[in-house]
Parts: structure tokens; sequence; C-alpha cells
């Protein structure tokens, strides 16, 4: 794997909050390199700096220190305006909070997403937002507010809508989070297959362990650093027979 070039390497990111006295150091010295078709699954104790990696990985936090390189391009050193555009394009994000719109329906969050974003007729919207929907178990759902799902089914369309666009990375903050088992597995496998299908690269936050399976690479942030990076064995179902 070390002869074919990363999509995404980062080199001696550091990032702290606040000044003087109250400043505190969350990020320091962190390198890391990811490749295509990879699942990366980052752990570490709440508060560790795992929400703040994956933002300054996807250009959302600018860091005090050190570069991120993403397909060839050093993404801190584009124009801002730049960078929003190229995290359009190749970017899906999970977050934390969801960040659905509470009064749009289902539907509507991700037909949005393929007619502005793509420009894509309502009728090429409907059936690709249909199918995701489906995929997901949110096919009898899709006419509700966001704000008459659970918190589970919201997490569920804010999945859809990351992966929508199929994009070249996705950025997923504990995408599993709120869920059941059973719906969190369904979720991870949506994940996962846009790694093995399409070549994604899937930067994944989580705490639970039945999520290690899923990914090819398993880093733990401590303190601020990585340590321990594991490779577990692959899911039963990749298992060649
Ligand atoms: N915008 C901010 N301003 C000040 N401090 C912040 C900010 N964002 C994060 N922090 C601090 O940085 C540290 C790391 O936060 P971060 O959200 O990255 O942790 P985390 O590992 O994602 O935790 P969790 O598992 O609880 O989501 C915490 O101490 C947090 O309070
Ligand atoms: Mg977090």
């Amino acid at each position: 794997m070390s002869s074919v070039a990363p999509a995404l390497a980062a080199q001696n990111l550091h990032r702290a909050f606040g000044s003087g006295d109250e400043a505190v150091q969350v990020l320091r010295d962190v390198s890391i390199e990811l490749y295509e078709g990879q699942v990366l699954l980052l752990m570490g104790p709440s508060g560790s700096g795992k929400s703040t990696l994956l933002a300054v990985l996807s250009g959302l936090l600018r860091p005090d220190q050190g570069q991120v390189r993403v397909l060839g391009k050093d993404l801190w050193r584009m124009r801002e305006a730049e960078r929003e555009r190229f995290r359009l394009s190749h970017f899906g994000f999970v977050f934390q909070g969801f960040n659905l719109f509470p009064s749009l329906t289902a539907s509507e969050q991700l037909e949005m997403v393929v007619r502005w974003g793509e420009g894509a007729s309502r009728g090429e919207a409907r059936r690709r937002v249909g199918e995701i929907l489906e995929r997901l178990g949110l096919g009898r759902r899709a006419h509700l507010r966001a704000d008459r799902l659970s918190g589970g089914e919201k997490q569920r369309v804010a999945v859809g809508r990351a992966l929508l666009k199929h994009p070249r990375f996705c950025f997923a903050d504990e995408p599993t989070g709120s869920l059941d088992w059973g719906h969190g597995e369904q979720i991870i496998r949506l994940l996962q297959s846009a790694a093995r299908d399409r070549g994604a690269v899937l930067f994944m936050v989580g705490h639970d362990p039945r999520l290690v399976p899923y990914a090819d690479r398993v880093l733990h942030l401590v303190d601020g650093q990585l340590a321990d990076e594991t490779t577990p064995a692959p899911t039963p179902s990749e298992v060649p027979s």
C-alpha cells in the first residue's frame, strides 16, 4: 500500500483552544495518511480531540500548525471559497448533532442536496432519494419533518445525506451513537460499502467496540496524540469463501 499515494496526508497538526493561561492544547503533532477504499475508526476518551481532528482534516477548523494535503492539494492554503467548493465536491459529513433542518421532511433534506448541489431534475432527485431512504429503512418516514423523527431516524437521514453525492471522503462523527445495534449495523454497513464499492475514504469517530470489525484501521487519540494503531480482522461477510 505504501507505493500508492495517500488520498489525504496530514502532517504535524497542532491545535489549541483559548489563549494565554487558559489555552488548552487539543491536538499535539498529529500526522496521519488516509488511502482510497479505507475505513478508519478513531477512538479515544471524551474530550481527547477526536471531533477537533475530524474538523481539521475536513477543512472545517484551521490548525495552528501543520498541513493537510487532500487529492494533492493543500487544504489550508486554499482561499475560503475554494476550500468550501472543494468540501462540497469531495466531502460528505455526518455530524454528532445531525445538523438537519427541523422544518424540512426527510426527503426534502436529501432532495435539496441533489437538486442544488448537482443541478439534478426533480424526478432524478426523487428517484435517488427514494432509493437511499429505502436502503436506510426510512421509506415510510420520508414524508415526516425532521423534528418529528426519533434520534435514530434523524441519524439515518444524516447518513443518507452524506452518501447521496457519492463523495470521495466521508467524515462521520459517532454515526451510530444514538442507534440500537440493529440500526447501527445497518448504518455501518452502508458507510463501509461506500469505501468497498466506490473506493471512498471513510474517516469515522466512534466509541462502540462493535464498530471495530468494520474498520481497516483503528486509531486511538490520547491527550491529543495518536497511539496504538491496530488492523482488525475483516468482518465475516468479507472473508473470501
Ligand atoms: N470551539 C471550542 N472552543 C473551546 N474549546 C473547545 C472547542 N471545541 C473543542 N474544545 C475543547 O477541546 C477538547 C476536545 O474536544 P473534542 O470535541 O475534539 O473532543 P472529542 O474527543 O470529540 O470528545 P467527545 O467524545 O465527547 O465527542 C475538549 O476539552 C473541548 O472542550
Ligand atoms: Mg466529539
